[in-house]
């Protein structure tokens, strides 16, 4: 198993945000966490990155996280596209990416992964040299997205990838998100799009009040009336 999550509590200060979750990823695997604003979504990408501490297990490839640093975590090969994308809005496309390598040695690989991100993202490469906060905000998940891939994961967590998108680069983002885990890279996609989420993963959990109120095989959940009725706005 590749992350394994059991009685997973955290909370800012006094008020708890996510309570006993129990939760696990294998190799390969794309896992979408749905659920309302609010339910606790983001909270469990910052626990599994190490940007916020919690109680309960969290082990990745069998060995504990608690006590690793975010950078640590990152070395392992978790990482996390957080919310709201935070690029350098400063800097170019490649310097973005770039940065996204920091901890690596291999310049070899490097350049390979930044040679899979371009062909990811063909638009990325026509435009290395231009200024980030002057592409439109699908661009920008872009370069986040290919930015977290520099850190070569073997568990990516993305958060919300195709907030505020404009539909054509969306569906252009989730086929990407689906061939980067064809290409054996895990990941955990918090995700409100329910419906396009469960297109892509194979597996998802739905988060309520912090804790796990349902979890599937995304086809599953996809024809579960409670799902479909809440979540796909449908029946
Ligand atoms: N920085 C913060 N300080 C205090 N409370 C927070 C903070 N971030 C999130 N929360 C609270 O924690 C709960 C879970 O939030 P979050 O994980 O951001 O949910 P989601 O990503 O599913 O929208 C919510 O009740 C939210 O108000
Ligand atoms: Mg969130």
């Amino acid at each position: 198993m590749l992350l394994k999550i059991d009685q997973l509590t955290a909370g800012y200060g006094q008020a708890i945000a996510l309570e006993k979750v129990q939760l696990h990823i294998q190799p390969g695997e794309l896992v979408a966490i749905l659920g309302p604003n609010g339910a606790g979504k983001s909270t469990l990408l910052k626990v599994i990155s190490r940007s916020m501490n919690s109680q309960g297990l969290l082990e990745f490839n069998g060995q504990s996280l608690h006590n690793y640093s975010t950078e640590q975590v990152v070395g392992l090969g978790i990482c996390h596209c957080p919310e709201g994308r935070r690029l350098f809005p400063e800097l170019s496309v490649m310097k973005n990416l770039q940065l996204g390598a920091y901890l690596r040695t291999n310049r070899q690989a490097i350049a390979d992964d930044l040679e899979r991100v371009f062909s990811l993202f063909p638009i990325l490469a026509e435009r290395e040299h231009q200024i980030v906060n002057t592409l439109s905000g699908g661009q920008q998940q872009m370069v986040a997205i290919g930015r977290a891939l520099m850190g070569d994961p073997q568990l990516l967590l993305l958060d919300e990838p195709s907030v505020g998108i404009a539909h054509r680069l969306k569906m252009e983002i989730f086929a990407a998100i689906r061939t980067i885990c064809d290409g054996g890279v895990a990941i955990v996609m918090a995700e409100q799009d329910a419906q396009s989420a469960l297109h892509i993963a194979d597996r998802a959990y739905v988060l309520e009040h912090g804790s796990v109120a349902q979890e599937g095989k995304a086809s599953a959940l996809a024809s579960d009336d409670r799902i479909r009725k809440i979540y796909l706005g449908v029946g």
